[in-house]
This record gives structure tokens, C-alpha cells and sequence, in this order.
């Protein structure tokens, strides 16, 4: 690790987890704790908790949880160096500096040293544009319209032709090829190595803090494949991340523009729509809904004007909606992207076009109309019930009738004969019964999973023990971290117990030592968020700790007995299975 622990403790203890939680999300106090809705998930109603106590937050729906350091760095994307940065100067505790030598580096965790590679990566592209090698590429960029200023703030730049020259320079730099090899940029095989992207315009992929985490590469011309991208690595996750969030989300207008591509992204840019993002080449996701949620609460999408862009955007739509965002959909006809029709009319009819976005409902419903030939009256027909059909989809009746005059005014229908249709459809599958979105939150559960019983009674019990000091006197005679049966759990109870025996309890602590790897720390935060039975009488708290402690106990004597040869222990066993029937544990 880069800091000494204690130091690290420092950070976090000088870092109110309240306050600089706060920063970032609303939270109203209740009891004990803080509550507001989850910056991780989209949800109407707060699951997510900080317990000053414990100093750790978790959400109750998804599952995301640990300490004021991993907020940072799930937040931002920090790195876990980087985190620790940023919190020490908030507190104005100084930091030795951290000199990165060969072992040093070594040391450091592999995240910061992908990045840095991916940065001297993308400073050497950029360096190669400006080589007599790389004018090609160079006046392939300025011929689609990019001024110096626009190429240097997207730090665009070429791969040489050569096919090992950037793994050679990164050899030179000094870096393994065990490094290189996360990198995604190299082939590395027996035979020898090789760069993934050679004789390409670069397009270098940031996160939202505008550090490199991949790249896109574009044949110059016409060619086969037109964009090869980085694969996912450790540092870049596609369905995560969008090209040109790091610059829209501070851009000052009230939405945000989606597109397709990268090129549609600059050009709108250089145009003055510092608001563009693109999804990296694959379908937009919720993951990337839920991000773009965080910086804005209403998107204009503006996908290219063929079928398949058309296509992407009926499948963006649902998707934007769940996460919570109000969804437009900008006409870009007669052009084929924003890009040429930036190009083509320029940044104020573009300005125009997004002022006349069209909901996304009425887009919708125009996609739905190409189906059918409206000068047939059968077919007519037919695309009223779709559309009704359609309406159906809003739950709530005052939408759903705001939706329903918008329709009609559009394409000439009488109100009351669709407003009749509409409510036909909606008895014959029980409007109610469409309420879909309660379901789907269901579903979206994947966080806290079923689990067996054993293992909830082990996280009561450690929960129990962090909230409540006392209870430590009444267990500390029956249970020890041995009784716990899975390793980490058994290492978390190792490290609560000494903490109980010294009187300072301090769970948010006991995650600095899983923060190198999310899975763990998200485990041990839940650990310490088991929901306990809430509003009990002084008996019926005793009876279901006892129950705890009871199956606790009995599950780790039960192994105990399976496994033990000599005669003497076994009949220690016994004693104590015995001793633990007849458990009944008293608060006073
Ligand atoms: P230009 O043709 O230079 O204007 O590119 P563009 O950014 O407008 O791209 P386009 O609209 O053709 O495609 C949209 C996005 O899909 C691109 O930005 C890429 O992320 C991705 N993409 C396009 N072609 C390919 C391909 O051949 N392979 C992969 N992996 N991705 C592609
Ligand atoms: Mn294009």
C-alpha cells in the first residue's frame, strides 16, 4: 500500500462520512441514521444509509456499501490512492510524497498504473499526429471540419503503421509485460508482441475525471473494421462509461445530448454543445442511464436518422425512463447524424432542432406509424390500437391523457373515440396489471441475494455486535471468530472481537482492509447492515438474540463434531451443545 495505515486511518477518521456524503446526495435523519435515495441505483423511495456510528453507508436495494474512502472511489472512479488524496486535503492533513520507485510501483495497486500507461499512451498518439507519419491522419481530421484546439482538447492522435512501435516504447518505460498485458492495447503471445492499434486515428475514451481508461480506433477513409475499440480491462468497463461525460457534466444547460458516435460527440462540442455524450459503441444501459441521472434529469436523444439509429433510440427510450430521466427525441432530417447536419446548417439550427424535440412518445408512436399505410382504413385501424395499446404503458391516468391529447392533436384522431378504446383495452388486461416498474424493481434486485439462514444469523450477530456495545459482555463467553463459518466473515468477526476487547469499535475501519477489491468490501458493509428486528419487547429481544447466538454456536459445535477423532474433545463438544439448549441470554 502507497500510506501507512495509520495515516490511512487518519484520512478516514478526519473525513465525517455525513458531511462528505452530503456533498453528493441529499440525506434526512432518521433515529441514528441517514437516509437519501441511492446515487448508485434509481429509485423513488431512500434505501440508502450512513451510520455515523458505524461511519460506513449502505443501500438497502442494491447492495453498494463501505466507508467514506470507497464512496469516493465508486463516486468518482478514483483509485483507492487517489481517494486517500483527496480526503487528506479536504481535512488539510499532508501527505508524504509518494515517490514512485520501480518497487514502489510494484507495491501500488495495478489501477493506477493502467491509467498511467493509458495516459503516455495517449500522449504518444497525439505526439505521432503531429510527426511527418502522422499528417495523414492529421489532415484526415482537420479535412472533417476539427480545428487544433478541438484536436488537442480531445487529445485525438495516430498509431504508427509499425506494428510493435508502442509496446516497444512502453518496454522502454520500463513497464512488465504482466502490466501490459491488463492494458488491452497489446497482443502479447510466445511468439512476440504486437500493438492492438496500428495506422488508426485515435479517439482516447476518459472517465468522468477525464482520465484515460481505453481507446477508439477509426480506419482514415473508407476500411474494414471502421472502429476498433478497447476491450474491457480493469480500468474500462463500456456499459459504465460515455464518451464526453468528463466535459458535459459540467456543461451548463439543463440536458444532456445522447448520440451514437464519437465524431458526433467533438463536433457537437466544437459547435458549442459541450453537452454531448455517446455510448461506446454498444447499446446504452441501465448502468449508464443511472450515470447520466447523477449530472442531469432530462436527455434529448439525438441517434442517427437511418433505421438503425432509429432502432438504438427506440431501444435507449425504455431504458433512460427507468432510471428516472425524461427522454426527447431531436429530428436530425434530412441529415444522417449530428455531425453532418452540424456540418451541413450549423450550431443554431441545431440549437433549434433541440428546442423542437419531440417527446418521446410522440416518436414512438411516429416509428410505430411507418407499419402502416393509413390510406387503407383497415390498417388505420390497426395503428389506433397500437396507439392505444401504447397509452397503456403510462400507469397514471392524468398522464396518460396528457399523451393522449398530444397524439390526437397530431394525427387528427377524435379524442373521445381513442379515449374509448384506450379505457376497453385497459379492462380487458386489468389496467393495474400492467404495472410493470414495481416488478422489474424486483428484479433489479441483484445486490443483497437470497441466502441461507446460517449465514443471516452470522451477519445479525456482527451487526449486533457493531451497534451495540453491551452485547459483546453477553456473547463474548459463547462465540469467538471461529464460530463463523465463512473466511470472511470469520476475518471480519477476528477483527470486531479485538476492537470489542479494547473498547473502540469501529467497523468503518475494518473495510480499509478489503478495499482493494470491491466484491470484499460491498460484503463486509453488508455484513454490518443486517436488518434486525425492529420495535421489539425487552423478552422478545432476548429470545431472538438467544435464537442468534444459539444457531451461531450450534452450527460451529456441529462442524466441531463431525470432524474431531480424540475421544476427550468430543465429549467437550457434547458438554457444550448441552450447555447451549438451555441458553437464555437477559439484557438488564
Ligand atoms: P464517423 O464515421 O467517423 O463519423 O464515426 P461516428 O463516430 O459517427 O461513428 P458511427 O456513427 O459510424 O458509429 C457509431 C459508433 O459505433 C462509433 O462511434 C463507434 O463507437 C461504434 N462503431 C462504429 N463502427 C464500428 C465498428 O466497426 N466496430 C466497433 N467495435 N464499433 C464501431
Ligand atoms: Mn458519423
Amino acid at each position: 500500500m502507497l500510506y501507512p495505515e495509520d495515516l490511512i486511518e487518519e484520512v478516514r477518521t478526519r473525513n465525517d462520512i455525513v458531511d462528505v456524503i452530503s456533498e453528493y446526495v441529499k440525506l434526512t435523519k432518521r433515529g441514528s441514521t441517514y437516509f437519501g435515495l441511492c446515487p448508485f441505483h434509481n429509485e423513488k423511495t431512500p434505501s440508502f444509509s450512513v451510520t455515523p456510528g458505524k461511519q460506513m453507508y449502505y443501500c438497502f436495494g442494491c447492495g453498494a456499501g463501505g466507508n467514506v474512502i470507497t464512496f469516493l472511489m465508486e463516486y468518482e472512479n478514483y483509485t483507492f490512492p487517489e481517494a486517500v488524496q483527496v480526503l487528506a486535503a479536504r481535512a488539510g492533513i499532508e501527505l508524504p510524497k509518494a515517490e514512485m520507485s520501480a518497487e514502489r510501483r510494484k507495491e501500488a495497486d495495478l489501477k493506477t498504473v493502467l491509467f498511467e500507461i493509458h495516459k503516455e499512451a495517449g500522449r504518444y498518439f497525439y505526439y505521432q499526429l503531429k510527426t511527418p507519419q502522422g499528417e495523414k491522419a492529421y489532415r484526415y481530421l482537420t479535412g472533417r471540419g476539427l480545428t487544433d484546439e478541438t484536436i488537442r482538447h480531445f487529445g485525438l492522435g495516430y498509431s504508427h503503421p509499425y506494428r510493435d512501435d508502442l509496446y516497444l516504447y512502453m518496454k522502454k518505460k520500463g513497464y512488465p509485460d504482466s502490466i501490459l498485458k491488463e492494458t488491452g492495447l497489446f497482443r502479447i503471445e510466445e511468439k512476440g508482441a504486437s500493438d492492438k492499434f496500428w495506422n488508426r486515428v485515435m479517439y482516447p475514451i476518459m472517465d468522468v475525471n477525464s482520465r484515460i481508461i481505453g481507446f477508439g480506433g477509426r480506419v482514415m477513409g473508407e476500411g474494414e473494421p471502421k472502429y476498433l475499440n478497447s476491450p474491457e480491462t480493469k480500468l474500462f468497463d463500456k456499459s459504465r462509461n460515455l464518451y464526453g461525460l468528463n466535459f458535459a457534466r459540467s456543461a451548463k444547460r439543463p440536458y444532456l445530448l445522447m448520440c451514437e458516435g464519437y465524431m458526433d460527440v467533438i463536433s457537437l462540442h466544437q459547435a458549442g454543445f459541450t453537452n454531448a455524450v455517446a455510448s461506446l459503441g454498444t447499446a446504452l444501459t441501465l448502468p449508464q442511464a443511472n450515470l447520466l441521472k447523477r449530472y442531469t434529469d432530462q436527455v434529448i436523444l439525438t441517434y442517427d436518422s437511418d433505421g438503425a439509429g432509429t432502432k438504438a433510440a427506440v431501444r435507449a427510450i425504455p431504458i433512460l425512463k427507468e432510471a428516472g430521466l425524461s427522454v426527447k427525441v431531436l429530428s436530425l432530417s434530412p441529415y444522417k447524424d449530428p455531425d453532418e447536419f452540424i456540418q451541413n446548417l450549423g450550431a443554431e439550427a441545431y440549437e433549434q432542432r433541440a428546442g423542437e424535440a419531440s417527446n418521446h412518445f410522440l416518436f414512438e408512436i411516429g416509428v410505430i406509424k411507418r407499419e402502416y399505410d393509413l390510406s387503407d382504413p383497415e390498417q388505420k385501424t390497426e395503428f389506433y390500437h397500437a396507439i392505444a395499446q401504447k397509452l397503456l404503458e403510462f400507469p397514471e391516468e392524468l398522464e396518460r391523457n396528457n399523451y393522449l391529447d398530444a397524439v390526437c392533436g397530431k394525427y387528427f384522431i377524435p379524442k373521445d373515440s381513442l379515449r374509448q378504446l384506450v379505457n376497453q383495452k385497459g379492462r380487458q388486461v386489468g389496467l393495474t396489471a400492467r404495472r410493470e416498474p414495481g416488478k422489474r424493481a424486483e428484479e433489479r434486485r441483484t445486490g443483497p441475494e437470497k441466502e441461507d439462514g446460517l449465514r443471516t444469523s452470522q451477519r445479525m450477530l456482527l451487526t449486533w455486535l457493531a451497534n451495540d456495545g453491551q452485547v459483546y459482555e453477553k456473547v463474548r463467553d459463547w462465540i469467538g471468530p471461529e464460530d463463523f463459518t465463512a473466511m470472511l466473515y470469520q476475518k471480519v468477526a477476528g477483527m470486531l472481537f479485538e476492537q470489542l476487547e479494547r473498547g473502540e469499535v469501529a467497523p468503518g475501519r475494518i473495510l480499509n482492509h478489503f478495499i482493494n477489491d470491491e466484491e470484499e468490501y460491498r460484503e463486509v458493509a453488508r455484513i454490518f447492515h443486517a436488518e434486525l428486528p425492529a420495535e421489539l419487547t425487552k423478552e422478545e429481544k432476548e429470545k431472538a438474540f438467544s435464537e442468534t447466538v444459539k444457531r451461531v454456536k450450534k452450527n460451529s459445535l456441529d462442524r466441531i463434531g463431525r470432524t474431531v477423532t480424540d475421544m476427550a474433545q468430543l465429549q467437550r463438544v457434547m458438554q457444550e451443545q448441552a450447555a447451549l439448549a438451555n441458553l437464555h441470554i437477559s439484557f438488564d
